[in-house]
């Protein structure tokens, strides 16, 4: 049953100052919520699409533009193939049961990493999803599938060389937007804040190129129990930093000042 939307207080105060514009998350702890509960591991998984709902939700919401979910990694596929095919079956019924909440909201759906790997019956749902939802301008939901920080940066150098061998671009003159337009997430706005769920500090190959400025947020909450109020409460720390991308403080305070009255 849908439970009524109640604003909370921390809902009201995050919208009311800049909201990060690329948020990605590291969805992690699926597994560990499901064994400490003498479940089988996709028993976590299935939980975990109910979080993904809610923090979609969420993030529309608040009015952050793009959303990026690390759903299933290039390191996932060595898995034990049980876990593995049922990951494949959950992300299908995923497709499948929130097509209609995507459409309606006006949420485009993209997806990052080699979905060439998919198998046919995820691909196809994901596609379609993909293609019926390409004219929505409301938040870009990006799904990583297959997806690794390095092998992004390896097919891109790799696409990048093919071009300059075609004589599209010079070797030497090359600058970081057209690296930029050989990735996966090319057209996404930067990477301004990073999540990771279940305790663990470390990026595990999500977006490496795109994180080199990101805010980082850890919070120890298991994915499956990451709902809207940790995720506005990692929004609200992302708005209590101050980013200075190599600047000194007192030179980004200057910097803001004329923005701020412009906003
Ligand atoms: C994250 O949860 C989901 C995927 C990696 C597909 P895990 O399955 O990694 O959960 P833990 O880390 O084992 O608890
Ligand atoms: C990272 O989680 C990948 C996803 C969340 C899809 P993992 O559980 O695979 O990461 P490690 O193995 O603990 O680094
Ligand atoms: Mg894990």
């Amino acid at each position: 049953m849908e439970r009524p939307l109640v604003v909370s207080a921390l809902e009201n105060q995050v919208k009311a100052r800049p909201v990060p514009r690329h948020v990605g998350i590291i969805m992690d702890g699926n597994g560990r919520w499901a064994e400490s509960r003498g479940l089988d591991r996709l028993e976590g998984h299935r939980e975990g699409s109910s979080s993904v709902r809610e923090v979609t939700r969420t993030a529309r919401r608040v009015g952050i533009q793009a959303l990026t979910l690390y759903a299933f990694s290039s390191q996932n596929w060595a898995r034990p193939a049980e876990e593995v095919a049922g990951l494949m079956d959950l992300l299908r019924d995923y497709l499948e049961r929130e097509r209609a909440e995507i459409l309606d909201n006006g949420i485009r759906l993209n997806a990052v990493g080699d979905v060439g790997r998919l198998p046919r019956f995820v691909r196809e749902p994901l596609d379609r999803l993909i293609a019926d939802s390409a004219h929505n301008t409301g938040m870009v939901l990006s799904l990583a599938l297959s997806y690794g920080g390095r092998e992004e940066i390896l097919h891109a150098a790799s696409r990048m060389a093919e071009a300059i061998s075609r004589g599209e671009l010079l070797a030497g003159r090359v600058e970081e937007a057209d690296f930029e337009s050989f990735l996966w997430t090319n057209g996404l706005p930067p990477l301004d804040l990073v999540v990771r769920t279940s305790g663990e500090q470390r990026v595990s190959n999500f977006l490496l190129w795109q994180m080199a400025y990101a805010e980082l947020c850890f919070t120890d909450a298991l994915w499956p129990d990451f709902r809207t109020d940790e995720f506005l409460r990692c929004v609200s720390q992302y708005q209590q930093r101050e980013r200075r991308f190599g600047l000194t403080s007192a030179q980004v305070k200057r910097e803001d000042t004329p923005q701020r009255a412009k906003a």
